[in-house]
């Protein structure tokens, strides 16, 4: 079974999405993660080539054999994974990869593209969103930066990921909506856990 969380940045994906995992048993997928990865390898090597690096993400995120956890969350490689997400090799090299992974056991995969390109025939597809004003709070809480710097970031990396030509973030058609503007994390854990326990029912033979 595929659950997929797509969403902006700052919805809260990461919380949910792990903790949705966790309570299920099912597996955590960060895509961005790998997005990431592309740009740190990028920025080591502007000549690195997406469809050649080592990406493991099972206990840490390992790029080429070294755990890059911690610095792939840096600001400068969050605007660079926007930047190189947007190229149509690395998506090509990326889909690859999470297909292959998606294709056996039960997932929980977290992203922009999966319930509308990656697992388009995912059992359970949620759309998770919040105000962007709520969503650069929480950010600017969280790492300590300026409010007004990290909307503005922000508001260019919505627009970039929302406005480019491949895979653009976008909630699929079937998708269910939740707006953690007005709902606690925890709430919104309760509700996809309860999803994917009625499609997991609905899919059982009787
Ligand atoms: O979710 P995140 O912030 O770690 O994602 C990093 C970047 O990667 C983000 O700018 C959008 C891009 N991304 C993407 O284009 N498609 C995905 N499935 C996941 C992330």
């Amino acid at each position: 079974m595929i659950v997929a969380i797509d969403g902006p940045a700052g919805a809260g994906k990461s919380t949910v999405a792990r903790a949705v995992a966790e309570t299920l048993s099912f597996t955590y997928l960060d895509t961005g993660a790998m997005y990431r990865c592309v740009a740190l390898a990028r920025l080591r090597n502007p000549q690195a080539d997406a469809a050649a690096l080592e990406i493991g993400l099972t206990e840490a995120v390992m790029l080429d054999g070294e755990d890059v956890g911690e610095e792939i969350r840096s600001p400068a490689i969050t605007e660079l994974a926007s930047e190189v997400a947007a190229e149509p090799e690395v998506r090509a090299a990326m889909a690859k990869r999470q297909q292959a992974l998606l294709a056996s056991g039960d997932w929980v995969a977290e992203g922009r593209d999966i319930g509308t390109v990656i697992a388009p025939h995912a059992e359970l597809k949620i759309f998770l969103t919040a105000d962007a004003s709520e969503r650069a709070r929480r950010r600017a809480e969280q790492t300590g930066r300026e409010l007004a710097e990290v909307l503005a970031e922000q508001e260019q990396r919505d627009r970039r990921d929302g406005e480019r030509e491949l895979s653009p973030l976008a909630a699929a058609d079937d998708a269910v909506i939740l707006d953690t503007t007005v709902l606690s994390a925890d709430e919104v854990i309760a509700r996809i856990v309860d999803l994917a326990g009625e499609r997991a029912g609905a899919g059982e033979p009787r």
